[in-house]
């Protein structure tokens, strides 16, 4: 067999075995073997991995790139905006698909999921599928494929333009909101979702929070002038998550359909999921490392720049929360955990700094500050040096929420593993002896964000090489591979069960 590259003398890791002085070899792209002392071929590229661990490259299935969220828009110049995207580079206050995926390889993620934005007004989504094409189409470093977000889920969309998502564009899951006032369904239209949804085989993912409290909470801690940063997470205390979490399983069970509970924050959310999974439903549950790694003093700290720290599900207060997070990542509650990467620049007239200007308050209103954070570049370095070189999950675990396991819920078929057959998207990381801890800063990053919320946070060890599809886009700390390198990927439909059968009434769909 003859080989492009050769990686030698790797500890390979699955997301269920760990082989030591093992070799990869590789073949127009694909990993052809895996095994010790694979043979010298004559031409073939070899890096020595120094006994290093090599995980597959990382899947990071929620990302927001080029992307404006309606939530976001209400003080910006609408005008400039169409189909959810600011075309006016000058205008962004985010990342575009350039510098979302140069991030991302940079941190050892080889495929991103993103997403396509319906606004409300627009009344089909192919148009929408077709923008954001545009906006991705030779700019991404990194593969990457597309969620649908629904927020008006006509007849014509769920009915007819469902099957053509799924069949045409190869889009296999929507992001419903059940918050944020322009893109919030009701459990009607979380129905009309879900019926078409489970016939197509889509997965549904869900953003569970109940608008009502927030927007309640928000008027009242306005009242008593309670509007600083922080207050964010006052206005939605974990019930504000699980009441909605509850609420969708129980839609979901009724429609025997498989659904995702994307950024889960809190215990209490997560008992519910737990439960419902106990009770055999397909439900499935993502978390993010802010959720594992930052409490709320972050957002209490440094006056208004706690808004660099603003995002929904709000990061918790209480340390029952965050250990909550950890134990369902453990006992498998959580299948995935991704960036939910939806940053937006602190020194921006539209960015995190709004609720500062927009407040009329000296120290702002938390309710103009736009809401997510960056961490498509850190989520799999912190995984692996908070989670698994501090012991608090193994390699295989770290292997199967980071890669294996979001490529299997998203029908990702050749992405997540090391194997046979399988694109050869690699992270191989620096032996572990000689590698320096150090303290990240944000200029060490790739993304065009002016600050991080991991600032400090030690690391003990980073991706060496990133490499996809056999060819090393990242190494040494210099990306190295191209924009328009990434690859659109169209999906198969999730590889996890789905629909049971089992109904609540004599209805059937
Ligand atoms: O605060 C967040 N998470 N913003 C991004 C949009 C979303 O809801 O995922
Ligand atoms: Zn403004
Ligand atoms: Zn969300
Ligand atoms: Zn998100």
């Amino acid at each position: 067999m003859n080989f492009d590259l050769v990686i030698r003398n790797g500890t390979v890791v699955t997301a269920s075995d760990i082989w030591e002085s093992c070799d990869i070899g590789i073949k127009d792209g694909i990993i052809v073997a895996v095994g010790p002392r694979l043979p010298a071929t004559a031409g073939a590229q070899v890096i020595d991995a120094e006994g290093a661990f090599i995980t597959p490259g990382g899947v990071d299935c929620h990302v927001h790139l080029s992307q404006v969220y309606e939530a976001a828009v209400d003080e910006i110049d609408r005008s400039v905006v169409t189909n959810g995207v600011i075309p006016d580079l000058e205008n962004y206050v985010s990342d575009t698909y350039d510098t979302g995926t140069r991030s991302a390889v940079a941190g050892g993620t080889t495929t991103v999921v993103t997403f396509a934005s319906q606004m409300k007004k627009d009344e089909s989504i192919i148009p929408v599928i077709e923008d954001y094409h545009k906006l991705a189409k030779d700019q991404s470093y990194c593969d990457y494929a597309f969620h649908v977000i629904i927020t008006n889920p006509t007849p014509q969309i769920v009915e007819e333009e469902f099957p053509r998502m799924v069949d045409e564009y190869g889009i296999t899951s929507v992001k419903l909101y059940m918050t944020y006032k322009p893109m919030r369904l009701r459990d009607y239209q979380i129905l009309d979702v879900m019926y078409s949804a489970r016939k197509l085989g889509i997965t549904t993912m869900v953003h569970a929070e109940n608008t009502d409290i927030i927007d309640w909470m928000t008027q009242h801690l306005e009242e008593k002038l309670m509007t600083q940063p922080y207050h964010h997470g006052t206005s939605r205390p974990p019930i504000v998550e699980a009441e909605a979490t509850n609420r969708v399983i129980c839609l979901a069970e009724l429609m025997d359909t498989p659904i995702l509970l994307v950024h889960i924050s809190g215990g209490p959310a997560t008992k519910h999921i737990r439960d419902a999974q106990t009770r055999l439903l397909p439900i499935y549950g993502e978390t993010c490392p802010q959720y594992m790694f930052l409490l709320a003093d972050s957002m209490r700290k440094r006056d208004f720049e706690g808004a660099k720290c603003v995002c929904s599900p709000p990061i918790r207060e209480d340390k029952s929360d965050q250990d909550a997070i950890w134990a369902g990542i453990k006992n498998g509650t959580f299948t995935i955990v991704s960036s939910d990467h939806a940053p937006s620049k602190y020194e921006h007239p539209h960015g995190k700094k709004r609720g500062l200007q927009h407040g009329n308050l000296p120290h702002g209103k938390f309710r103009f500050i736009p809401n997510g954070l960056p961490g498509v570049e850190t989520r799999v370095p912190l995984l692996f040096s908070g989670g698994v070189l501090s012991g608090r999950i193994s390699p295989q675990k770290f292997v199967e929420v980071t890669s294996t396991n979001p490529a299997k819920l998203y029908g990702l078929k050749k992405k997540g593993c090391i194997g046979p057959g399988f694109d050869a998207d690699l992270v191989i990381w620096y032996p572990q002896a000689t590698f320096q801890p150090f303290n990240l800063t944000n200029e060490m990053l790739h993304h065009a964000i002016d600050y991080t919320p991991f600032e400090g946070i030690e690391f003990k060890n980073w991706p060496r090489y990133t490499i996809i599809r056999g060819k090393v886009v990242f190494s040494h700390g210099e990306v190295v591979g191209e924009m328009g390198y990434g690859q659109f990927i169209r999906r198969e439909k999730s590889l996890l069960p789905g629909p049971r059968d089992v109904w609540l009434s004599e209805w059937r769909p």
